[in-house]
C-alpha cells in the first residue's frame, strides 16, 4: 500500500496542508519544532485512530482552534481509499469531552471502519528505549501491531480500556465507602473475558514475531547473539490455554488481590500490566545489554514488525522513520536502509540532510518543513 496524499487542517502547528506523495521515499527535513514529527504523527493517527504520541486528543488541535482534520488517501490492493479523522474540541465553557470522528471514503463510521485501510510501522527516537525502558513502550508496540492486523483486536483494546476505567473508578468508590464491594463482580467478569482475548492474541503473535526478530538480530550481531522475545502475561499463564481458562485465571487473580486493588483504586492484573521481555543469550536484556546490543535488538524488533505486517497482510506497510538515522551507527543504518529495498513507501524526517546517506537522497522526494508548511 502507499499513501498518495495527506491533507491537514488545524492539526498541531499546521493550519492547512495538502501534500501529494510519491510511491518512492519522501524526506522531510528542517530545524527543530517546525512540524516534522507532527506530520508523521498525523499519518500514524490515520492508521491507528489514535496518536501514538499522546493520549490527550485536545493536544492535536491547533492552538486556539475548534477542530482538527487529517485526511489520508491510500492506494492499496483494494483500490483508492480515503481515511478522514477529525478531532473536535467541546464548546467553550462546557464540560464536554474531546470527540474523535471518522470517515471512510466520505462516509461517517466508527474507528473500526477506518482501521486497517492504512498500516504503518513507526520508528522514532523513543523506540531506542524499547529494550531498557518501561514495559509501556513494549505493550504499545504490541497494540500498534496487533490492532493494525485485526480490527477485532483493536475493538477489544478499546473495550478493555473502557471496562478498566469503569472498574478502577468503582474500586476507588468502594475504598471511599461510596459503593459496596459486591458491585465489583460484574466488572471483574467482563474485564477478565476481554483481557483474556487480548492476552491469548498477544501470545500467538509474539510466537510468530519471535523468529523474525531473532533472524534480524543474528544478522546484526554477525551471528554472535541469540535474541528471544518472552511474553509475560500479567495474572495468567497462557501456554496453550483456551480463552475461557485464561479469563478464569484473571478473575481468580483479581479476587486474590482484592484488598490491594481496593486500597490502591487500581486493577492489579491484566494486559495493562503485561510485558514483552527481550532476552539476549539467555539473559534479560534490560539488565545486561550494552548500548550497542540494545540498538541492535530494537532495530531487530522494528524490522520484524515491518516484515510481519507485510507477510501477514500481503502488503507492505508505510514506514515512518522519525529522526532515527542520525541515532544509528553506519552499519545499523545500512541494515535499516536495506529494508527499504523491497519497496515499502518510507517517510523519513531529519534535522539536516547531512544525516541521510546519498543512496537515500538520490531516489527521494525531498521537502523542507518550516513552521507548519512543507515545500520542495
Ligand atoms: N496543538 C498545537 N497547536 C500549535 N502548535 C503546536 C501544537 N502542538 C504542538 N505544536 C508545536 O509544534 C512544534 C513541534 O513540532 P514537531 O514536534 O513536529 O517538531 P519537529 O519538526 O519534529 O522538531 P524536532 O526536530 O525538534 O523533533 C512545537 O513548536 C509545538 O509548539
Ligand atoms: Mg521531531
Amino acid at each position: 500500500m502507499f499513501l498518495s496524499n495527506v491533507s491537514l487542517f488545524d492539526f498541531r502547528n499546521y493550519a492547512e496542508l495538502e501534500l501529494p506523495l510519491e510511491r518512492s521515499t519522501t524526506v522531510l527535513f528542517g530545524g527543530n519544532a517546525q512540524g516534522k514529527t507532527n506530520l508523521l504523527e498525523a499519518v500514524a493517527l490515520s492508521a491507528l485512530t489514535r496518536s501514538p504520541r499522546t493520549q490527550q486528543n485536545a493536544e492535536l488541535v491547533r492552538f486556539g482552534q475548534q477542530a482538527a482534520r487529517v485526511t489520508a488517501t491510500v492506494q492499496s490492493q483494494d483500490g483508492l481509499e480515503q481515511v478522514e479523522t477529525r478531532i473536535l474540541m467541546p464548546p467553550e465553557a462546557s464540560s464536554g469531552r474531546v470527540l474523535r470522528q471518522f470517515r471512510h471514503n466520505g462516509r461517517d463510521c466508527g474507528p473500526a471502519g477506518v482501521q486497517g485501510c492504512l498500516r504503518v510501522v513507526l520508528f522514532w527516537p523513543d523506540d531506542l528505549q524499547l529494550v531498557k525502558g518501561p514495559a509501556e513502550g513494549r505493550r504499545r508496540l504490541l497494540t500498534m501491531l496487533l490492532s493494525q492486523l485485526d480490527r477485532v483486536h483493536a475493538r477489544w483494546i478499546s473495550q478493555y480500556q473502557h471496562l478498566l476505567d469503569q472498574r478502577n473508578a468503582l474500586l476507588r468508590a468502594v475504598r471511599d465507602g461510596r459503593q459496596n464491594a459486591g458491585q465489583l463482580d460484574y466488572w471483574t467478569g467482563g474485564l477478565a473475558r476481554v483481557g483474556a482475548q487480548i492476552m491469548v492474541d498477544r501470545q500467538r503473535r509474539v510466537l510468530e514475531l519471535q523468529p523474525l526478530a531473532a533472524a534480524f538480530h543474528r544478522e546484526l550481531s554477525d551471528d554472535r547473539e541469540r535474541l528471544e522475545l518472552r511474553y509475560r502475561p500479567s495474572g495468567a499463564r497462557i501456554g496453550e490455554a483456551p480463552v475461557e481458562l485464561v479469563a478464569q485465571q484473571l478473575e481468580a487473580a483479581m479476587a486474590a488481590h482484592r484488598e490491594e486493588e481496593i486500597a490502591r483504586g487500581q486493577t492489579a492484573v491484566g494486559p495493562q500490566r503485561d510485558d514483552l521481555e527481550v532476552w539476549l543469550d539467555e539473559r534479560d536484556a534490560r539488565q545486561f545489554a550494552s548500548q550497542g546490543q540494545q540498538r541492535s535488538a530494537v532495530l531487530s524488533l522494528k524490522l520484524a514488525e515491518l516484515h510481519y505486517l507485510a507477510e501477514a497482510t500481503g502488503e507492505q506497510p508505510v514506514l515512518l522513520l522519525d529522526d532515527v538515522m542520525s541515532e544509528l551507527d553506519p552499519s545499523r543504518r545500512e541494515r535499516l536502509l536495506a529494508a527499504l529495498e523491497p519497496g515499502p513507501q518510507a517517510l523519513i524526517t531529519a534535522a539536516d540532510l547531512k544525516d541521510l546517506p546519498p543512496s537515500v537522497l538520490e531516489h527521494a522526494a525531498v521537502f523542507r518543513v518550516e513552521r507548519g508548511t512543507v515545500h520542495a
